[in-house]
């Protein structure tokens, strides 16, 4: 007897929203993220505006990127603001001893990236150096940013020709402390953290979340001690997870040319975020249960091998359909735990990792990642709508994962905005959605991405091969009732009104 996939949505019962922040973007001096990613600086022959990269600055203001997280990741912990301020003939070089031992010059430093935020309209989060910094390098750091009083740090940012401060809201107390950050035990961290985090409250005030570097992974007794002990030094809580579509951190397999072995593995790793931020999101609930510190998962995406013939620090990957799909199934996981999950950061916005836009010289890929965070840009500050889902499974040998993963919310203007991934690459699906509580005037309209294969790229030479289209497979039965048939390895987006 044939499986029947049935997606309720209360169209009425909505009561969180989901944070825009989930949607959020992850910037690190890492490989060719930064300097020939977003930065080519104003004398380069690709098109540019003051430095940044012309057609891709056009491409993240369309995504609409509400946060971007800077300079690391690992990176941050070695980064000394004030070797990236001032004259550029005046910035001493660094270092990049994380990632490929590259030396960069500095010449994007603390204004490049907070104009760029402006020029993006969304928020800085930055990641302040705890590892190799002091506490009084941030203050300072704060005071440049952030303070409009007649102090020193306020007159370096005005003879560095920025007037007004930037406005600033996140600031990371460390990154990865318990490795590449510090190597810290979590009692030790969480001690270092009240300290930082005391100051970081002193002189910014209100306006900054501060946020505690979070555990690795499933490493539970980090957040349980972190929740002990500083709970009331931290207004949110970092999580990373890597999902490695291979056996591990020394076989991550590759980006392209992979079979539905490492399709469904991908897949299969990526789904358990739903597990890690529930455990985390209870182990939190035991010491806060009015959810008063925020779970901000600040790295996140798949990690495979390096192309060929790239430097491996420098974590250049293609990006496929597949990744398209972990990266819908993950923002599903999100949107359902906006209650604690109140910010994400896919790593990385350029050219690292699971990228949104890969560039050689002057090209220019949109990777099929990137479609899926524009598609999935209504969900941004939406209301969530419960949802409950049976489907079929998609199984491969003796394993098995939900055929479908899905989420549902509704805009500030009643449009009801329903996300869909097919997950079984070969099957097409048939999904009857039932709207309960509201019945609903038309399908507005629909939007498909999916490819030929799991493993289709866009490339340099055809950067256009994966692109959302007009989805026409969606049938109103009656007001409460729809019928969609979504074809296999593929991801849907409906507006309901
Ligand atoms: O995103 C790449 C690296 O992954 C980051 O620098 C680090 O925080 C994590 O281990």
């Amino acid at each position: 007897k044939a499986q029947v996939n049935v997606l309720e949505i209360d169209a009425v019962g909505g009561k969180t929203q989901i944070n825009k922040n989930i949607y959020g973007q992850f910037a690190e001096h890492l490989g060719r993220c930064i300097y020939d990613g977003i930065w080519v600086g104003k004398d380069s022959p690709i098109p540019n505006v003051n430095g940044y990269r012309k057609d891709l600055l056009e491409a993240l203001q369309a995504l609409k990127v509400p946060v971007l997280r800077w300079p690391g990741g690992c990176f941050a912990d070695t980064y000394h603001w004030k070797n990236g301020i001032g004259p550029l003939a005046d910035r001493p070089k660094i270092k990049n001893v994380f990632w490929g031992g590259t030396v960069e010059d500095n010449s994007f430093g603390t204004n490049e990236f907070l104009n760029l935020c402006e020029m993006l309209g969304c928020d800085p989060y930055i990641s302040a150096n705890v590892g190799s910094g002091t506490v009084g390098e941030m203050v300072d750091w704060i005071e440049y940013m952030t303070s409009d009083d007649d102090v020193p740090m306020v007159q370096l940012r005005k003879k560095n020709g920025r007037e007004k401060p930037w406005n600033v809201k996140f600031i990371g107390i460390g990154n990865e402390s318990w490795g590449c950050g510090g190597d810290m035990t979590p009692e030790f961290y969480s001690d270092l953290m009240r300290q930082y985090s005391n100051y970081a409250k002193m002189y910014g005030g209100d306006k900054f979340q501060r946020i505690g570097c979070g555990s690795n992974g499933g490493d539970f007794n980090w957040t349980k001690v972190l929740m002990e002990k500083g709970r009331n030094n931290m207004d949110g809580l970092s999580l990373h997870y890597y999902t490695i579509a291979g056996e591990g951190w020394n076989n991550k397999s590759a980006a392209t040319g992979f079979g539905e072995d490492l399709y469904f593995s991908g897949l299969k790793k990526a789904l358990y975020m739903d597990e890690l931020v529930s455990k985390h999101s209870a182990i939190m609930d035991q010491y806060d249960k009015d959810k008063r510190v925020d779970l901000l998962v600040d790295e996140w995406g798949i990690w495979t091998d390096v192309e060929l013939g790239t430097n491996p620090g420098h974590l250049f990957q293609q990006n496929s359909m597949r990744d398209a799909l972990i990266a819908s199934s993950t923002l599903d996981i999100m949107n359902k735990h906006s209650d604690r999950v109140k910010m994400a950061n896919i790593a990385q916005v350029v050219n690292v990792l699971q990228a949104m836009i890969l560039t050689k010289g002057d090209k220019m890929i949109l990777t099929p990642t990137y479609q899926v965070f524009k598609m999935y840009n209504v969900h941004q500050d939406a209301t969530l709508l419960p949802s409950n889902l049976i489907c079929e499974p998609y199984k491969l040998g003796n394993d098995q994962i939900p055929a479908i993963s899905s989420s549902a919310s509704v805009d500030k203007n009643g449009k009801i905005h329903v996300s869909i991934s097919n997950l079984n690459p070969s099957k097409e699906i048939k999904l009857e959605i039932n709207l309960s509580g509201k019945g609903f005037a038309k399908i507005n309209s629909g939007t498909i991405l999916t490819a030929a294969a799991v493993n289709t790229v866009n490339t340099f030479e055809k950067p256009e091969t994966i692109v959302p289209t007009a989805f026409k497979n969606a049938k109103k039965l009656t007001d409460n009732k729809l019928e969609v048939s979504i074809p296999g390895k593929s991801l849907v987006v409906l507006e309901l009104e």
